[in-house]
């Protein structure tokens, strides 16, 4: 047995290895759609738990843009509605899910959240309604910029 050739035999399995790793980390699990998005390939009920969190992102910003429109209404209502979309809805996340998702979504998916936050902070702070839909409008670009990007499919 030659130990030299044995060591670098098992130096590149573990770049090979580690290579197909991070490959699937940065993909996730992924492959060309038909309308040229890329489409991600998840269980039916992991989609529908990415849907509904879909669905409540869109209720936060329905709920800001409502209350920015309506001065009577009490501003607690926008701050509360972006806050319910903030890190705290990110933190129940399933590691299975996770894992199929590429990595650019997870990073566009949790600055949505993160700013939500922020969001919320700027309207307890009292921004005034042109800083809150400057804020509104930088993460509604990221609404499209991922929708044009990605699609699920669950076969
Ligand atoms: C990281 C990527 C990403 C971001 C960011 C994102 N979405 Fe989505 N969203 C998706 C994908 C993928 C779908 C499914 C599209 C498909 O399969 O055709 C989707 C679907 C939806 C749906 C449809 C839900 C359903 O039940 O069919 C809504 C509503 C939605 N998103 C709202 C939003 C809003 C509002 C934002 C921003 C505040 C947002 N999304 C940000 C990726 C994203």
């Amino acid at each position: 047995m030659n130990w030299r050739i044995f060591g670098w035999g098992i130096a590149a399995l573990w770049v090979i290895t580690i290579g197909i790793m991070s490959t699937f980390l940065v993909q996730g699990h992924t492959r060309p759609g038909n309308d040229g998005r890329t489409e991600i390939v998840l269980a039916p009920s992991e989609r529908d738990l990415v849907l509904a969190e879909m669905r409540d992102l869109l209720k936060a910003v329905h709920g800001v843009v409502t209350v920015l429109g309506a001065p009577d209404q009490p501003i607690k209502a926008a701050e509360g509605a972006a806050r319910a979309a903030g890190m705290a809805m990110a933190a129940d996340v399933n590691p299975a899910i996770m894992l199929k998702l590429p990595l650019a979504f997870k990073q566009m998916g949790m600055s949505i959240h993160k700013d939500m936050d922020h969001l919320a902070d700027g309207i307890a702070q009292g921004e005034s309604s042109v800083q809150i839909l400057n804020r509104l409008s930088s993460m509604t670009a990221r609404c499209t910029t991922c929708h044009d990007m990605y699609r699920f499919a669950t076969k």
